[in-house]
């Protein structure tokens, strides 16, 4: 019971944030992202991934590139990781804004961005 407390507080301060149109936004997007490969992924972000990008992304639902796949990311990771995660954050095509993920930072999706592109130079 505490712990899904805990998780639907995340849910509600996510959605505030989302709400937020202006500066706070353009931040999130200027964010930098790594692309060094994690070695051994976060629990926590495995659970959020779990929850939300690995609904499309580990079968292609829609045309998503596929986690891992080095020819569905090779041409994406040319645009630079910003894009990426500027698209990741306010959606892309068939891609939704935040990849369905309320509770995600700015930071976990670029971790999680970097987790699905492991592999790929
Ligand atoms: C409802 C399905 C769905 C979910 C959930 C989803 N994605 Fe996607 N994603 C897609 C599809 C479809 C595309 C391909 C869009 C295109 O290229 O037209 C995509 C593309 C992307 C891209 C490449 C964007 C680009 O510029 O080429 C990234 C990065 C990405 N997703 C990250 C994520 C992350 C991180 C999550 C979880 C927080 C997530 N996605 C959750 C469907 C999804």
């Amino acid at each position: 019971m505490k712990k899904r407390w805990h998780v639907m507080t995340l849910i509600v301060f996510a959605v505030m944030g989302v709400g937020c149109e202006n500066g706070e936004h353009d931040a999130l997007v200027e964010a930098p992202v790594k692309t060094t490969a994690i070695s051994a992924p976060d629990p926590e972000l495995m659970r959020l991934w779990m929850n939300s990008c690995a609904l499309c992304h580990v079968t292609g639902v829609g045309g998503a590139p596929i986690v891992g796949k080095f020819d569905d990311w090779a041409d994406r990771l040319e645009q630079g990781n910003e894009l990426l995660l500027q698209h990741t954050i306010e959606g892309y095509n068939n891609m939704p804004p935040l990849g369905y993920c309320m509770a995600c930072e700015k930071d976990d999706f670029a971790a999680l961005i970097e987790f699905m592109t492991v592999g790929t130079p």
